[in-house]
């Protein structure tokens, strides 16, 4: 089997999803709801597990990093997070394996590759949601050992601009790429991301009420629609040529970062992807697909 980046998938995190799953770990308790892309997971696991992985590497952008790029590089992470826009749906108990060394190893390609980078080993840090959601959602196991990095953008700062952000996170992704080869890795790489990102600013009462579910506005669902359809064509140059427009128009946590740095970590393949699944919550729009490299990595080789 090669190694390297072998990969990809587009893994949303809305706690929604989580808290519609029941997961013991999580406090807060759901009549289900969000079905649409709970099935999406399922069948994504299952391509998951045929790829046996040997690290599952996340970008969040919910762990937000004003200052440089941050690694999870603490071998062993256990405590509890909150989403503190939803506490109510998400006060989840975490017990996290970390690739400490393969972390170690992006922190010193990053700085190799000319970016601010910091291994982050405090072991009391809260692991935020997003990391969390994705990697629950995707591997419900816990049982193969992850590395999480940060999100470098903070909303309300005048730096990094979108197109800065943009720029550092293409490198982060060579950097990723190169530490995984370099370590032999056969790693999956994984975007904590929505698609478009309006979303309704009052919950319906039960939370899990799905008949109150649906997209914001139908901007934000064409949006969302073209670009997945240019995703399942495998025509990435197009998605990227589109991503600063879809960026302003659809408010997608694109700008965060996490798919850029992806598809850079996966060298931009022109792989068709492959949709598990795409539906709202809270009104944001929310795509779960997988973008499998092993075919073309043995062709090429
Ligand atoms: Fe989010």
């Amino acid at each position: 089997m090669p190694d390297g980046v072998i990969a990809g998938f587009l893994a949303p995190h809305a706690p929604h999803f989580l808290y519609g799953e029941n997961p013991p770990q999580n406090e807060a308790r759901s009549r289900g709801g969000w079905e649409v892309i709970r099935w999406a997971y399922e069948a994504a696991r299952a391509d998951l597990e045929r790829l046996r992985p040997d690290v599952l590497v996340v970008h969040s952008p919910h762990w937000i990093t004003p200052v440089g790029h941050h690694v999870l590089a603490v071998p062993h992470l256990r405590g509890k997070s909150v989403d503190p826009i939803f506490p109510n749906l998400f006060r989840y108990h975490y017990d996290i394996t970390v690739d400490a060394q393969l972390a170690e190893a992006i922190v010193e390609e990053a700085g190799a590759h000319g970016l601010l980078a910091r291994a982050m080993r405090n072991p009391a840090f809260r692991v935020d949601y997003g990391t969390i959601v994705t990697l629950h959602m995707l591997r419900p196991d816990w049982d193969l050992p992850v590395v999480g990095l940060s999100s470098h953008s903070w909303p309300y700062w005048d730096g990094p601009t979108p197109d800065e952000e943009i720029r550092e996170v293409d490198v982060l992704g060579k950097a990723t790429r190169a530490a995984i080869e370099r370590l032999g890795r056969r790693a999956v790489v994984l975007a904590s991301n929505s698609l478009s990102h309006r979303h309704f600013s009052e919950e319906p009462d039960p939370p899990d009420d799905m008949s109150q579910e649906h997209h914001y506005n139908d901007l934000g669902y064409r949006w969302d629609v073209r670009m997945i359809e240019l995703l399942r064509a495998g025509r990435t140059r197009e998605v990227f040529e589109l991503m600063p427009e879809f960026t302003r128009e659809a408010l997608p946590e694109t700008k965060s970062g996490s798919v850029t740095w992806m598809f850079s970590a996966m060298d931009y393949p022109e792989v068709p992807g492959k949709l598990y699944g795409y539906g709202a919550a809270i009104g944001t729009g929310n795509a779960v697909m997988g973008f499998d490299l092993t075919d073309s990595i043995v062709a090429g080789r």
